[in-house]
């Protein structure tokens, strides 16, 4: 067949549209590599004008580039599609929203990371961790102690408490005096004894005298 004359300026693109879009195998009986049927108008305008390489077909038809789509190939096309509201920047490159990641922000991730054994989850499209019983935090940070760290202690492992001086027990509950009691008084704050009835001084050693 001949590219020779006027025609060929048209049909050069046409070959080149009819195998890009396979419309010579799609059930026409013209033999391959001619395309009949699509009309491609060399004075069509495209307006918007065709973006990303697409060719104006026929007035305001696109001919889009593989990997975009839309009237005017606006679009970038990612497959598979861009998850988690991501945005598809350009083909097979998604943009993703804070907290994922991937190329198609199928993953999540949480910023600084879960710790002690949490997870990093999606929650109402927001990266979370969801932290085992034990731990709280954003990042399961923080141990839980269910008892409670009391006179300022700090809880430092799950169930655990770091006790200030003067202080000791699981919650921090109990006082320490360095030199005990006597005489059945109670140590009720670091070095403070609470003494019994007719018993009086730091370590209630003394005992008062009756009237
Ligand atoms: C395409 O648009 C131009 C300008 O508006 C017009 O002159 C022309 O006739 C149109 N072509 C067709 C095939 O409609």
């Amino acid at each position: 067949m001949g590219f020779s004359g006027p025609g060929s300026v048209v049909l050069a693109p046409l070959f080149l549209l009819a195998l890009l879009t396979g419309l010579c195998s799609g059930g026409s009986d013209a033999p391959r590599g001619v395309a009949v049927g699509f009309v491609f108008d060399l004075k069509a305008q495209c307006d918007p004008p065709c973006a990303h390489g697409g060719v104006c077909i026929r007035n305001n038809s696109c001919f889009c580039s593989k990997g975009y789509e839309g009237e005017s190939c606006q679009y970038a096309n990612c497959s598979p599609k861009c998850k988690n509201g991501g945005e598809c920047l350009r083909p097979g490159k998604c943009r993703c929203p804070p907290g994922f990641g991937g190329r198609f922000c199928h993953k999540v991730t949480c910023d600084g990371g879960c710790w002690n054994g949490g997870e990093c989850t999606a929650v109402n499209g927001e990266a979370k961790c969801i932290c085992t019983s034990s731990w709280t935090g954003s990042t399961c940070q923080h141990a839980i102690c269910p008892q409670g760290c009391r006179n300022g202690g700090t809880c430092v492992a799950p169930g655990t408490c770091s006790c200030p001086e003067g202080w000791l027990g699981g919650a921090c509950h109990t006082a320490v005096c360095s030199r005990s009691c006597l005489n059945g008084g109670k140590c009720i704050s670091p070095n403070k004894c609470r003494c019994r009835p007719s018993f009086s001084g730091p370590r209630c050693e003394e005992r008062e005298k009756s009237h």
